[in-house]
């Protein structure tokens, strides 16, 4: 325990000047052309929140908490995405990454997020403090070869430029993540570099049924065009496997100047379905951790499948958020669920157990670990029925 340690938000501009230098120094964050120190102190429900900790009034360690959403079965739960997270070198190993950990938790807490996701540069500090892997996300390669004959789609979809800006795509962003599990509920920034790419050109075009947009792909074009030469995509959104056989179809007419396809995706991903031929490779793959922040919030905040009724009697443990500790009674109903203090606790839990199965990464019972998880077969086999879905994974990163 380190109890030496005090921690709040950056405070002046010579606090924000070391939280950027302690960025710069871990992942070579570029400084901003203008600090925006009133952004750090702001008391407004979409801001990030800045966190540093002071060991005898210096800073050593810093984090920020960007409030956005996740979906999940369908809705969109309330997620603080963790960023940024350093420690001072000269400070490391002591454990005051665990106790910056628990101090981003308890602001999430504090901010009515139901859940923290983050990508971990390393999973025991995390995993220290509640979190587990939910969820992950693949960089696929796909020879040009392998997308589709240089056919055009005979759906009644056409695919043309498109130069109208986001918000007309945003509508099919949303109907396609919410029908997958673990996209983000993009805030407007994100929305930028799905249009823009450091000075790069990109290229938008929309698939169109009878006039109306059924999926959209963005992407930039790199490397020498007589050798390895990549489309790199920023979005492939399709809202029918019609639109994805149409946008795969027009991908083929790059094969001339193009020899990859390289696209953020999930495992099992149905835009990959539609491919005819073998030879994708997953070149990267960037597993990403959950954290339960409001045990109640986050159960309700989620959809369920539509024709599950269950109920669920948990012993919920949680040393660093104690409200969520105790034994709950959650009754799942109509794609819902209730949730209220009770039952008679066979589930016993902590959110390492709960969140791989909150997200339909992981079966119940493929979780072994009683540890973090712990009931009678009937009773783990019930809550991954519940928690059923797509296997998720994100498009974005942060
Ligand atoms: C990762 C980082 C924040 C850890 O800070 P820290 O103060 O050294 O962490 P702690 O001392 O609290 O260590 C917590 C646990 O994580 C483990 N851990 C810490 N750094 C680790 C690393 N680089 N690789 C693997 N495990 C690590 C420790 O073994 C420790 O477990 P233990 O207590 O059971 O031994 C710090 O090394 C850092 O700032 N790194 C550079 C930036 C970075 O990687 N950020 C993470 C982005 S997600």
């Amino acid at each position: 325990v380190i109890n030496d340690l005090v921690f709040g938000p950056p405070l002046t501009t010579e606090d924000f000047a070391t939280y950027l230098e302690l960025g710069e120094y871990a992942f070579s964050e570029a400084p901003p052309a203008t600090p925006r120190l009133a952004r750090l102190t702001e008391d407004e429900p979409d801001e990030p929140i800045y966190r540093v900790g002071r060991r005898a009034g210096e800073i050593v360690c810093r984090a920020r908490v960007v409030p956005m959403g996740q979906w999940f079965g369908g809705q969109v739960v309330p997620m603080g995405a963790i960023g940024g997270v350093v420690v001072a070198a000269e400070h490391r190993s002591g454990g005051v990454g665990t106790a910056l950990a628990a101090d981003f938790i308890r602001a999430a807490h504090g901010r009515g997020m139901a859940i923290s996701t983050l990508f971990p540069a390393s999973l025991p500090l995390y995993r220290k403090v509640g979190y587990e892997l939910a969820g992950a996300s693949y960089y696929w390669e796909i020879p040009i070869g392998a997308t589709a004959p240089p056919r055009r789609s005979d759906d009644g979809i056409v695919v043309q430029r498109w130069s109208g800006g986001d918000f007309a795509l945003r509508p099919l962003y949303d109907q396609e993540a919410s029908r997958t599990s673990g996209q983000l509920d993009r805030p407007p920034t994100f929305w930028t570099g799905v249009m823009e790419s450091h000075g790069q050109a990109v290229h938008a075009f929309v698939a169109e049924r009878d006039d109306n947009p059924v999926g959209y792909i963005t992407f930039t074009q790199t490397g020498k065009y007589d050798a390895e030469r990549y489309i790199d995509v920023l979005d492939f959104v399709t809202t029918s496997r019609a639109a994805t056989r149409a946008l795969w179809t027009f991908l083929t007419g790059h094969s001339g100047t193009v020899s990859h396809v390289r696209t953020w995706g999930g495992a099992t991903d149905t835009r990959l379905f539609d491919l005819p031929h073998r030879g994708q490779r997953i070149l990267t793959v960037e597993p990403w951790m959950v954290r339960i922040i409001d045990l109640p919030g986050a159960l309700m905040a989620r959809g369920y499948p539509d024709r599950v009724a269950a109920e669920l009697h948990l012993d919920y443990r949680d040393d660093i958020l104690p409200d969520n500790s105790g034994r709950w009674l959650v009754r799942i109903a109509d794609g819902r669920a209730t949730v209220e203090r009770g039952g008679d606790g066979r589930i016993v839990l902590t959110s390492r157990g709960l969140a791989p199965v909150y997200t339909g990464y992981l079966p119940a019972a493929s979780v072994a670990d009683p540890a973090v998880l712990s009931g009678t077969a009937e009773d783990l086999a019930s809550m991954t029925t519940v928690f059923a879905g797509p296997t998720p994974w994100m498009a974005d990163s942060f």
